[in-house]
């Protein structure tokens, strides 16, 4: 069974994405229990359920940081919506005394809507985290995102705001003048190999090409980014990364790991037992159903454990 998934091709999965009948059902029944198939990568629907998890991450030594799952809106009063969510997450975290880090997505703040709405959007999150010495990290979307997202880190940038980073993608080809331009200005990046189907164009399709790239970006960001951040759960880039550390001299606390919620938990302890500084990437919200398939489309084997949780639900 798991030999038939591993061979379902990415884009399969992009194209279940977008089932509404499929994100019904899902919605329907990947929630519902404590032990129902979504909760292994979502921590839940609520606030409070993700601090909850926060909480029991942070026993473990560990940081996180929150995503309000949503993408892709399309008018401005979602987009408005969306940003008053966050700024209630803000204030719940502060609330709960839990770690200061979010992440979100342009989309999600109208980047669909107008660039105008989303820049003022992302402001006002901005705000209300610099008040509350939160960092904000403007995750990356697909490809025709990566200009405008970058246009829009630089335009806040050159407002003044430093509470603000974002990602780049090792598996496209951009990548290396995008680490160069963020260096330069000295925004803090996020390091990950990619997750959306790219078109040979722009983006290297094979594993060895995207994880030699990776390699390429990490050591230029080890060696004269601003704490970047390395977020793979690849244990070749783990250990890559590392040694290169290590031979270099380059100071544990001068960077960290990441990973998402509910994956490579074993290498998360790990890697935090050594003396790295480790952030965990906790999802929730309800709108869960593209993340989910991401990460299914990431390791198709999961679907098997999905389907095994189905039939425990009936
Ligand atoms: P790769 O996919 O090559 O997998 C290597 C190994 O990791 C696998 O063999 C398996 O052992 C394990 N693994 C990987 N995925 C798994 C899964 N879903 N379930 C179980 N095991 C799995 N992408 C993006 O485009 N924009 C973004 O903003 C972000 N943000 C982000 C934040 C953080 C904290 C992380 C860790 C990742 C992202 N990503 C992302 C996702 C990223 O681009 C990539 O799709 C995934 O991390 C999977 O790639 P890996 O580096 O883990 O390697």
């Amino acid at each position: 069974m798991s030999i038939v998934l591993d061979a379902l091709p990415k884009a399969a999965f992009s194209v279940l994405a977008s089932s509404t009948t499929l994100k019904r059902l899902a919605s329907r029944y990947g929630m519902r229990r404590p032990d129902s198939f979504a909760r292994r990568f979502i921590a839940g629907e609520s606030v409070a359920e993700a601090i909850e998890a926060a909480r029991q991450i942070e026993c473990q030594g560990l940081m996180v940081t929150l995503d309000l799952l949503g993408e892709s809106v399309t008018s401005s009063d979602e987009a408005a919506r969306a940003t008053r969510s966050y700024l209630e997450t803000i204030a719940e975290i502060e609330r709960a005394h839990i770690g200061r880090n979010i992440s979100l997505k342009l989309t999600q703040l109208g980047l669909d809507v107008d660039r105008a709405t989303c820049v003022d959007n992302l402001r006002r999150i901005l705000d209300a985290a610099s008040t509350g010495e939160f960092f904000v990290r403007v995750d990356m979307e697909n490809s025709p995102y990566t200009d405008l997202t970058l246009e829009v880190i630089e335009t806040v940038w050159s407002i003044g705001y430093r509470n603000v980073g974002t990602v780049i993608q090792s598996y496209l080809k951009r990548s290396d003048r995008d680490v160069a331009r963020l260096s330069g200005l000295g925004v803090r990046v996020r390091l990950v190999k990619g997750a959306y189907r790219e078109p040979r164009e722009v983006a290297f399709q094979q594993k060895p090409e995207v994880d030699a790239a990776f390699v390429d970006l990490m050591r230029v960001l080890l060696r004269s980014g601003n704490y970047p951040a390395i977020a793979t759960h690849d244990p070749a880039m783990v250990e890559a990364t590392t040694t290169f550390a290590t031979q270099q001299g380059i100071p544990k606390d001068t960077f960290e790991f990441q990973m998402l919620y509910g994956i490579r938990r074993d290498l998360q302890a790990k890697l935090s037992g050594e003396g790295y500084p480790f952030r965990v990437y906790v999802p929730f919200g309800k709108e869960w159903f593209p993340y989910f398939m991401r990460r299914l489309g990431e390791r198709p084997a999961n679907v098997g454990f999905v389907v095994r949780s189905l039939f425990r639900e009936k």
